[in-house]
């Protein structure tokens, strides 16, 4: 198993544009089983994505070079025994939402990752 955190810069997306990508992701990762989840600020994106190494690699190698974004940091790459969001094919949190309820939709996954991730994770959502 290999997990991946990045975060990376948007470039002009709009609504519809996010929600096909969203779309895009969730069945690509379904068939390829990666999960994960996917914030958004409406400038910066911050994503974690794990599953097989190779698929992972793969997956990786595709989203560098989208022209959707740039930037691309990556914050976490490591080998993991076991996944942070097992049931995500790729969980979207609402930016739109309260601060509260953006991350009662973490809530299940933060305590799973190492803390400072968490505490990076936790100040993303709050922010916007
Ligand atoms: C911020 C961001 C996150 C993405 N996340 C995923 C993802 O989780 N899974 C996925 O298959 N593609 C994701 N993509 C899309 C890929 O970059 C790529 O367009 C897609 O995998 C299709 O690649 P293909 O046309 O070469 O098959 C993401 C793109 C962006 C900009």
């Amino acid at each position: 198993m290999h997990r991946i955190v990045y975060v990376s810069t948007a470039n002009d997306l709009s609504e519809d544009d996010l929600a096909e990508l969203l779309a895009e992701a969730t069945a690509h990762n379904a068939r390829d089983n990666v999960t994960g989840f996917l914030l958004y600020n409406g400038n910066n994106f911050l994503q974690l994505i794990e599953g097989e190494a190779d698929r992972i690699g793969q997956l990786m190698a595709r989203i560098e070079v989208d022209e959707r974004h740039s930037g691309v940091v990556r914050l976490i790459d490591e080998e993991a025994a076991d996944r942070c969001a097992p049931g995500w094919a790729m969980q979207q949190v609402a930016m739109n939402a309260s601060p509260d309820l953006r991350l009662d939709g973490l809530l299940t996954v933060l305590p799973k990752l190492d803390p400072a991730t968490a505490k990076l994770v936790r100040n993303f959502v709050m922010l916007n």
